[in-house]
């Protein structure tokens, strides 16, 4: 029995890191393009929510955070959903990935183009730009 421990404490490691590897898989959005240049956030980001997040964030609906564009810039800002420079820090940013919170928008996960505009937005400065 004894020669089988090493063979089992591999099989355990092995078991260990895929575990790893698999959480690293799920919180990161694949294929990262980073986006270098500036976002914009009334002419790249607002459309994003304008497409997928204010038929609930708005209208009769209403849930919080409210996303129209006349007033999501400054309830993302004000309500503390947004940090500046820190994307894993913002809830926004962590809605998108499922990260601790509610997957947004809940029918199905962004692509990671979308997901990474909003990540370079925020770890930019959420300039109101
Ligand atoms: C089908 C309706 C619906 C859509 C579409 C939707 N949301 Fe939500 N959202 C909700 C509901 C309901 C809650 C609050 C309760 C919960 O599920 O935790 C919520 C909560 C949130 C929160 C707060 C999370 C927290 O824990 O404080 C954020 C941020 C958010 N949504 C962002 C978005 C964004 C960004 C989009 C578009 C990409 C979006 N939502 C699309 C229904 C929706």
């Amino acid at each position: 029995m004894k020669r089988y421990i090493p063979f089992i404490l591999l099989a355990a490691l092995g078991l260990m890191i895929n575990a790893c590897y698999y959480d690293e898989v799920l919180e990161l959005p694949q294929d990262n393009e980073p986006i270098t240049e500036d976002v914009s956030f009334s002419s790249e980001v607002q459309p994003l929510f304008d497409q997928s997040c204010v038929q609930c964030h708005g209208g009769n609906l209403d849930i919080p955070p409210i996303l129209e564009s006349d007033v999501a810039y400054n309830n993302l800002i004000n309500e503390g959903y947004v940090v500046p420079l820190d994307a894993e820090g913002s809830i926004l940013y962590r809605s998108l990935i499922g990260d601790g919170v509610a997957l947004m928008p809940p029918s199905a996960q962004w692509n990671n183009q979308k997901i990474n505009t909003v990540k370079a937005w925020i770890d930019q400065g959420a300039n109101d730009n």
